[in-house]
């Protein structure tokens, strides 16, 4: 079904609002349980497009798995017979390169559809391959699926990353945990998700140091076995939350946060004059007047995050001055910059840079989400906006946010879905 959001906007968000559990980190640790050969029960689960779909994949290659409506979810990895997983559902998701790791690492060879997920740049594959390969494993690209063999089993060994990947490093983890001796993965991603799922390995049993740092080490085992975790607090969510609470002007407790993974964002609202409070488990932003224009650069975890850049740019687009944000992870990351010029916003890009202009405000309008994050920062901007906005591809939201609308309606907002007959989409402007 194809649905829009509605947001009358231009009311300050008040009250507290709860943050799920980690979608980035959910859709590593579901493919990992693979590994497991007996079964785990994940807790803190978000309810989210991307999760139902690696949940019907798991299912569909012979796991048994429920699905709680409190976030829970047991899988049991017994009966899996099949590292061949083919089916369109795989093209639906960036996060289905992880199976690759899994099934080599649990049946020596492993074959999926290329990965698709959101379109906001190349985004290669070639460091997870690298890794792979220095594994052991021989991997080609065949009638666009991604074919992998380790012929005599996969061997620990040293691999340097050229960029700092998150997918990579999670993937290289899954591949090297039950390998022969000693891994190391040089140049790392430290995102908390990372973290996340090297501590789920552990708990199946896997030994792993280093997991936060540059360089992460891990000594392979024979097998890992199941258990019971609960994932980490969403970050991204987090910060879209704090975003949509400053940006229109309100006062919000995010709850269940870790607040030292918002450091970046924290530090950047606190420069733009907004008022935030951090207690052991939850943030509490306070706004009530115009941000001050800052400079953003997105970095890899401790930088500022580039999936919370497109919420940022539409909140300092009515700041008190021009800000400057440089999007150094991804390419195409600007998508939503067209779309808050139809809000009124004034922003220029050049390449990887955009020039943010502070305007009086924001008027509502109606506007296309292109991508995950591209959507979330349309619905902050449908919130701060004068007057109505009807945000489509909604769908784009629903791969990563759980009940969004929801939790923006007990803080206030007026905010609906609604379903889009076929003429409507096609004439948006
Ligand atoms: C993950 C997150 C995504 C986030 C991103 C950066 C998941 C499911 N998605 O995406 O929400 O925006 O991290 O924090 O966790 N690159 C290569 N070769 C590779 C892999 C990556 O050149 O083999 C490049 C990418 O094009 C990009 C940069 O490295 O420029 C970082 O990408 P990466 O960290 O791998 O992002 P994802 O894991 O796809």
């Amino acid at each position: 079904m194809n649905e829009k959001i509605v947001i009358k906007g231009g009311i300050p968000l008040k009250g507290t609002v709860d943050v799920t559990g980690a979608k980035n980190a959910a859709v590593a640790i579901l493919p990992a349980t693979i590994l497991a050969r007996g079964t785990c029960v994940i807790e803190n689960l978000p309810r989210i497009a991307d999760v139902l779909i690696i949940k019907r994949i798991l299912a569909e290659i012979g796991a048994e798995v429920e699905f709680d409506d409190d976030g829970t979810m047991t899988v049991d990895t017994t009966n899996i017979n099949t590292s061949n997983v083919t089916m369109n559902l795989v093209k639906r998701m960036r996060a289905s390169y992880y199976l690759l790791g899994a099934l080599l690492s649990r049946f020596g060879e492993a074959q999926i559809n290329l990965p698709g997920g959101c379109a906001i740049g190349e985004r290669p594959i070639d460091q997870h391959i690298k890794g792979m390969e220095a594994l052991g494993a021989e991997v080609r690209t065949e009638y666009g699926m991604l074919k992998a063999k380790a012929p005599n089993g996969l061997v620990g060994s040293d691999v340097y990353l050229d960029v700092v990947s998150v997918g990579a490093t999670i993937n290289i983890m899954l591949a090297a945990v039950c390998a022969k001796g000693q891994t190391s993965i040089v140049n790392a991603a430290k995102e908390p998700h990372v973290v996340d799922v090297a501590n789920f390995l552990v708990c199946m049993g896997a030994k792993i140091k280093g997991a936060g740092t540059d360089v992460i080490r891990i000594t392979g085992v024979e097998k890992l076995h199941g258990c019971n975790y609960s994932i980490i607090p969403d970050q991204i969510e987090t910060g879209t939350l704090m975003i949509a609470a400053a940006a229109t002007r309100g006062d919000v407790v995010i709850k269940n946060v870790i607040p030292t993974h918002m450091e970046a964002l924290s530090a950047k609202m606190v420069e733009m004059g907004i008022d935030v409070q951090e207690g052991a488990d939850f943030i509490h932003i306070k706004c009530d007047k115009k941000p001050k224009a800052v400079k953003i650069k997105t970095m890899p975890y401790p930088g500022f995050p580039t999936d919370l850049q497109q919420p940022a740019t539409v909140l300092l687009s009515t700041a008190e001055g021009t800000s400057m944000i440089v999007e150094s992870i991804f390419e195409s990351r600007f998508k939503h910059i067209s779309e808050i010029r139809r809000m009124g916003a004034k922003v220029t890009t050049d390449d990887r840079v955009a020039v943010v202009e502070g305007v009086e405000r924001l008027t509502g309008a109606p506007v296309r989400a292109t991508d995950l994050r591209a959507g979330a920062a349309l619905i902050v901007a449908g919130l701060m906006a004068d007057g109505v906005t009807e945000i489509h591809n909604i769908k784009y939201v629903d791969r990563g946010y759980d009940h969004i609308e929801d939790k923006l309606k007990k803080l206030g907002a007026d905010i609906r879905r609604e379903e889009v007959i076929r003429e409507e989409a096609d004439d948006l402007y």
